[in-house]
């Protein structure tokens, strides 16, 4: 293989791997001349300069501005968001938005969410089994992996359920690949829409103080005399949508393919369902579903003997640095009982993903539903449809089906 990255081509888009381990063992700090940034493959690598903010600086935005559509073109990954605070910011403004952010958005908040979730993927299963007995078309996304997590964080946020599909909307016009099914106009107005909405609950709650919302306690939170502003409050409720529903869905959806293709790690689940936490974290590290974020450097530095300059942007391979053979063992094998279960999707330092409790517990929750269901279910991939954008691991639509009779059977 020659070390090039064609990273907008088909082969690539269909198995990156074998791009990442040649450039992991032929050139982890590779300077991609024509698209002019640097690809940093090694998980040593990658995690010294995630621990370096000064250095490597997040304000480019998580996708650095680069993301390419499939028609090649580059275009806003912000999902035309501008500017998103926190994910987008340096210490010492970064060190203060989380700080502030970290007193409304708990591990206790986020744990006593459980019975919520399991309501939420209760009454999803319900729909979904009313209709595979109607004969109605399936799609796993949009039938149970898309609107778990967003119902989850409407939840949070005190947004009635009952605007189920303006919310649906709101967010898949986020999101990366399913924003593609609705015109530039649909997008620009459900994101304005989405604005207002927001800016209207954030009203709401300054003036109803009991309400026990992420987003009164995020009104709430106060650190030597400091809150958070109405801006950055509502930044940060997108950057929510924007962070948490599309991933979550990815990682359920790959979970998944994962598991149909896998019958024997499938049967281990069914028969010990305490390994599903070890298989969502195995997951993780094998195909998470955020495969690299973008960095740009500060200064001029010197890294494995490459010269990489100050505003040089760098593009951290987070899900090659999790198949890296210096630091897992058999990286490319599925261990539900792997020892070493760090790994480096969710991130590292200072801006390592606030949302990884919900995540971990809304897949668990996901897949004690799922492994029931999958023994009878099939999905068509000729009619699925990856999502096109080389940031992010998962699918737009994947149309399944579902034996009803083996389901009576088995309910
Ligand atoms: C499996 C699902 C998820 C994955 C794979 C994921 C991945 C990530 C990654 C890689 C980062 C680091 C970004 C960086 O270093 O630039 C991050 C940050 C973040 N994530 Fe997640 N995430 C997931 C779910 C969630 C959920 C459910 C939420 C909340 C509802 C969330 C909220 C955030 C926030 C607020 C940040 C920014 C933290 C900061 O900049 O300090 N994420 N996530």
């Amino acid at each position: 293989m020659s070390n090039e990255f064609p990273f907008l081509s088909a082969e690539y888009a269909a198995r990156p791997q074998p791009f990442w381990k040649n450039l992991r063992e032929t050139d982890p700090v590779y300077y991609a001349q024509e698209y002019g940034f640097w690809v940093i493959s090694k998980h040593e690598d990658i995690l010294e300069m995630l621990k370096d903010p000064y250095t490597y600086s997040s304000a480019a935005g998580p996708g650095g501005g680069l993301v390419a559509g499939e028609d090649g073109e580059q275009r806003d990954d912000n999902g035309g968001m501008g500017f998103l605070p926190l994910i987008q910011h340096d210490p010492p403004e970064h060190t203060r938005i989380r700080s502030l952010f970290a007193k409304a958005f708990t591990p206790k908040r986020i744990a006593e969410m459980e019975p919520a979730v399991v309501e939420i993927a209760t009454n999803l299963m319900d729909e979904l089994h009313q209709k595979i007995r109607n004969g109605e078309a399936l799609d796993l996304v949009d039938d149970f992996a898309s609107p778990l997590p967003v119902y989850v964080i409407a939840q949070m946020m005190g947004i009635p359920l009952e605007e189920r599909h303006r919310l649906r909307m709101w967010s898949d016009s986020l999101a990366i690949g399913a924003g593609e099914g609705y015109s530039i106009q649909q997008q620009l107005g459900s994101r304005k829409e989405m604005t207002e909405g927001l800016s209207e609950i954030i009203s709401a709650a300054r003036h109803n103080p009991q309400a026990n919302t992420l987003i009164s306690a995020m009104l709430d939170a106060s650190e030597e005399g400091e809150n958070l502003r109405t801006e950055e409050i509502l930044g940060l409720s997108k950057l929510l949508w924007l962070a948490g529903n599309e991933t979550t869905t990815n990682l359920i959806s790959n979970g998944v393919v994962f598991l149909l293709n896998h019958p024997d790690v499938l049967a281990d689940l069914r028969n010990d369902r305490t390994l599903i936490s070890d298989f969502v974290e195995e997951m993780l590290r094998y195909d998470g579903p955020v495969m690299g974020l973008f960095r740009i450097a500060t200064r001029n530095v010197e890294f494995r003997g490459k010269n990489i300059s100050k505003g040089d942007t760098l593009w951290l391979l987070f899900s090659s640095g999790n198949l890296d053979a210096d630091t897992y063992e058999a990286p490319e094998t599925f261990d539900l009982h792997r020892r070493n279960k760090d790994h480096l999707a969710l991130g590292k330092g200072i801006h390592f993903c606030m949302g990884s409790a919900l995540a971990r517990l809304e897949a668990k929750v996901a897949f004690e539903w799922l492994i029931d269901l999958l023994p009878h279910m099939k999905l068509d991939f000729e009619n699925g449809k990856r999502i096109p954008v080389p940031i992010l691991s998962g699918w737009v639509k994947l149309p399944m089906s579902v034996d009803v009779g083996a389901l009576e059977v088995a309910s």
